[in-house]
Protein backbone atom coordinates (compact mmCIF):
# COMPACT_ATOMS: atom_id res chain seq x y z
CA UNK A 1 0.00 0.00 0.00
CA UNK A 2 1.03 3.71 -0.54
CA UNK A 3 2.97 4.56 2.60
CA UNK A 4 0.84 8.17 2.15
CA UNK A 5 -2.76 5.75 2.03
CA UNK A 6 -1.75 4.28 5.45
CA UNK A 7 -2.11 7.18 7.78
CA UNK A 8 -5.79 6.15 9.48
CA UNK A 9 -5.51 8.27 12.79
CA UNK A 10 -7.20 11.02 13.62
CA UNK A 11 -5.40 13.68 14.71
CA UNK A 12 -5.99 15.69 17.55
CA UNK A 13 -4.42 18.91 18.14
CA UNK A 14 -4.75 20.83 21.50
CA UNK A 15 -4.01 24.39 21.20
CA UNK A 16 -3.06 25.82 24.87
CA UNK A 17 -3.10 29.69 25.44
CA UNK A 18 -4.73 32.24 28.38
CA UNK A 19 -6.71 33.78 25.59
CA UNK A 20 -7.33 36.87 27.92
CA UNK A 21 -9.21 37.30 25.49
CA UNK A 22 -8.78 36.14 21.92
CA UNK A 23 -7.45 38.11 19.54
CA UNK A 24 -7.31 37.76 15.37
CA UNK A 25 -4.16 36.09 15.79
CA UNK A 26 -5.30 33.44 17.77
CA UNK A 27 -8.57 33.54 15.75
CA UNK A 28 -5.65 32.95 12.72
CA UNK A 29 -4.28 29.92 14.39
CA UNK A 30 -8.29 28.79 15.21
CA UNK A 31 -8.95 28.78 11.20
CA UNK A 32 -5.26 27.22 9.78
CA UNK A 33 -5.91 24.62 13.01
CA UNK A 34 -9.24 23.39 12.14
CA UNK A 35 -7.75 22.75 8.41
CA UNK A 36 -4.58 20.63 9.20
CA UNK A 37 -6.22 18.29 12.23
CA UNK A 38 -9.16 16.67 13.04
CA UNK A 39 -10.02 17.63 16.05
CA UNK A 40 -9.28 21.26 17.60
CA UNK A 41 -9.27 21.54 21.60
CA UNK A 42 -8.69 25.08 22.61
CA UNK A 43 -8.08 24.98 25.77
CA UNK A 44 -7.78 27.95 28.57
CA UNK A 45 -4.83 27.85 31.23
CA UNK A 46 -7.24 28.42 34.81
CA UNK A 47 -3.72 29.23 36.68
CA UNK A 48 -1.72 31.36 35.33
CA UNK A 49 0.99 32.86 36.88
CA UNK A 50 1.20 36.12 34.70
CA UNK A 51 -0.90 39.44 36.01
CA UNK A 52 -4.68 38.98 37.07
CA UNK A 53 -6.86 38.00 33.84
CA UNK A 54 -9.83 40.74 32.92
CA UNK A 55 -11.96 37.95 31.84
CA UNK A 56 -12.57 34.49 34.39
CA UNK A 57 -12.09 31.49 32.85
CA UNK A 58 -16.00 31.38 32.75
CA UNK A 59 -15.98 34.37 30.63
CA UNK A 60 -13.70 33.21 27.98
CA UNK A 61 -14.85 29.99 27.59
CA UNK A 62 -18.15 31.64 26.77
CA UNK A 63 -16.18 34.18 24.37
CA UNK A 64 -14.18 31.02 22.76
CA UNK A 65 -17.30 29.08 22.07
CA UNK A 66 -18.80 32.20 20.50
CA UNK A 67 -16.05 32.16 17.86
CA UNK A 68 -15.43 28.81 17.75
CA UNK A 69 -18.84 28.89 16.38
CA UNK A 70 -18.00 28.17 12.62
CA UNK A 71 -15.71 25.12 13.27
CA UNK A 72 -17.52 22.27 14.02
CA UNK A 73 -14.55 20.05 14.86
CA UNK A 74 -13.15 22.70 17.74
CA UNK A 75 -13.97 22.58 21.40
CA UNK A 76 -13.01 24.72 24.14
CA UNK A 77 -11.76 23.30 27.52
CA UNK A 78 -10.04 24.90 30.31
CA UNK A 79 -7.24 23.23 31.84
CA UNK A 80 -4.79 23.60 35.20
CA UNK A 81 -1.65 21.94 35.92
CA UNK A 82 0.71 20.88 33.62
CA UNK A 83 -0.11 20.81 29.66
CA UNK A 84 2.27 17.99 29.05
CA UNK A 85 -0.63 16.00 31.45
CA UNK A 86 -3.36 17.96 30.17
CA UNK A 87 -2.14 16.88 26.14
CA UNK A 88 -1.34 13.14 27.10
CA UNK A 89 -4.41 12.61 29.31
CA UNK A 90 -6.53 13.75 26.34
CA UNK A 91 -4.72 11.39 24.02
CA UNK A 92 -3.53 14.49 21.85
CA UNK A 93 -0.73 13.87 20.01
CA UNK A 94 -0.15 17.52 18.76
CA UNK A 95 0.46 20.88 20.99
CA UNK A 96 -0.52 23.95 18.68
CA UNK A 97 1.16 27.13 19.13
CA UNK A 98 1.97 30.46 17.25
CA UNK A 99 5.40 32.14 16.61
CA UNK A 100 4.88 35.82 15.59
CA UNK A 101 8.35 37.02 16.09
CA UNK A 102 11.94 35.69 17.08
CA UNK A 103 11.20 36.97 20.42
CA UNK A 104 8.29 34.47 20.71
CA UNK A 105 11.37 31.45 19.39
CA UNK A 106 13.03 31.24 22.55
CA UNK A 107 10.26 30.73 25.00
CA UNK A 108 8.72 28.10 22.72
CA UNK A 109 11.35 26.47 22.10
CA UNK A 110 11.89 25.85 25.93
CA UNK A 111 8.10 25.02 26.39
CA UNK A 112 8.12 22.60 22.84
CA UNK A 113 11.64 20.67 24.48
CA UNK A 114 10.37 20.39 28.30
CA UNK A 115 6.53 19.47 27.06
CA UNK A 116 8.34 16.96 24.51
CA UNK A 117 10.20 15.67 27.66
CA UNK A 118 6.89 15.10 29.42
CA UNK A 119 5.02 13.68 26.92
CA UNK A 120 7.26 12.06 24.22
CA UNK A 121 4.58 11.23 22.53
CA UNK A 122 3.15 14.68 22.00
CA UNK A 123 4.59 16.60 19.03
CA UNK A 124 4.43 20.85 19.35
CA UNK A 125 3.79 21.78 15.97
CA UNK A 126 4.17 25.63 15.46
CA UNK A 127 2.42 28.11 12.76
CA UNK A 128 3.77 30.97 11.74
CA UNK A 129 1.68 33.85 12.16
CA UNK A 130 0.33 35.69 9.26
CA UNK A 131 2.20 39.05 8.87
CA UNK A 132 -1.01 40.73 9.67
CA UNK A 133 -1.98 39.77 13.34
CA UNK A 134 2.34 39.54 14.03
CA UNK A 135 2.41 42.26 16.03
CA UNK A 136 -1.20 41.87 18.08
CA UNK A 137 -1.01 40.04 21.38
CA UNK A 138 -4.05 40.17 24.28
CA UNK A 139 -1.73 42.29 26.25
CA UNK A 140 -1.67 44.89 23.61
CA UNK A 141 -5.19 45.27 23.14
CA UNK A 142 -6.03 45.48 26.84
CA UNK A 143 -3.27 48.12 27.02
CA UNK A 144 -4.62 50.24 24.36
CA UNK A 145 -8.53 50.30 25.08
CA UNK A 146 -7.53 51.08 28.57
CA UNK A 147 -6.18 54.06 26.85
CA UNK A 148 -9.21 54.80 25.06
CA UNK A 149 -7.31 53.67 21.52
CA UNK A 150 -9.39 51.84 18.70
CA UNK A 151 -8.82 48.24 18.52
CA UNK A 152 -11.17 47.30 15.77
CA UNK A 153 -9.35 44.33 13.47
CA UNK A 154 -7.18 43.26 16.44
CA UNK A 155 -10.17 41.55 17.93
CA UNK A 156 -12.89 39.45 16.47
CA UNK A 157 -16.43 41.94 16.69
CA UNK A 158 -17.78 40.38 19.54
CA UNK A 159 -14.70 40.34 21.29
CA UNK A 160 -14.21 44.22 21.17
CA UNK A 161 -17.76 44.77 22.22
CA UNK A 162 -17.04 42.88 25.23
CA UNK A 163 -13.55 44.46 25.78
CA UNK A 164 -15.50 47.78 25.63
CA UNK A 165 -18.05 47.16 28.16
CA UNK A 166 -15.34 45.53 30.24
CA UNK A 167 -12.68 48.52 29.95
CA UNK A 168 -15.64 51.34 29.15
CA UNK A 169 -13.17 53.72 27.49
CA UNK A 170 -13.03 52.18 24.03
CA UNK A 171 -13.67 54.32 21.04
O1 LIG B 1 -1.27 32.53 26.32
P1 LIG B 1 0.10 32.11 26.68
O2 LIG B 1 0.62 32.84 27.87
O3 LIG B 1 1.03 32.23 25.53
O4 LIG B 1 0.03 30.55 27.06
C1 LIG B 1 1.05 29.93 27.77
C2 LIG B 1 0.73 28.46 28.13
C3 LIG B 1 -0.67 28.34 28.70
C4 LIG B 1 0.80 27.64 26.87
C5 LIG B 1 1.80 27.98 29.13
O5 LIG B 1 1.91 28.92 30.15
C6 LIG B 1 1.49 26.63 29.73
O6 LIG B 1 1.50 25.63 29.04
N1 LIG B 1 1.17 26.58 31.04
C7 LIG B 1 0.78 25.37 31.73
C8 LIG B 1 1.79 24.98 32.80
C9 LIG B 1 2.89 24.15 32.22
O7 LIG B 1 2.68 23.14 31.58
N2 LIG B 1 4.12 24.61 32.45
C10 LIG B 1 5.31 24.00 31.92
C11 LIG B 1 5.55 24.44 30.50
S1 LIG B 1 6.92 23.67 29.80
Amino acid sequence: MNPLEQKTQRVLAVYPGSFDPITNGHLDLVERGARLFDKLIVAILENAAKEAPLFSVEERMEMLREVLRPFPNEQVDSFHGLLADYAAGNHASVILRGIRAISDYEYELQMALMNTRLAPQVETVFLMSREAYSFVSSRLVKQIIGLGGNISGLVPPVIEERLKSRVGKGK
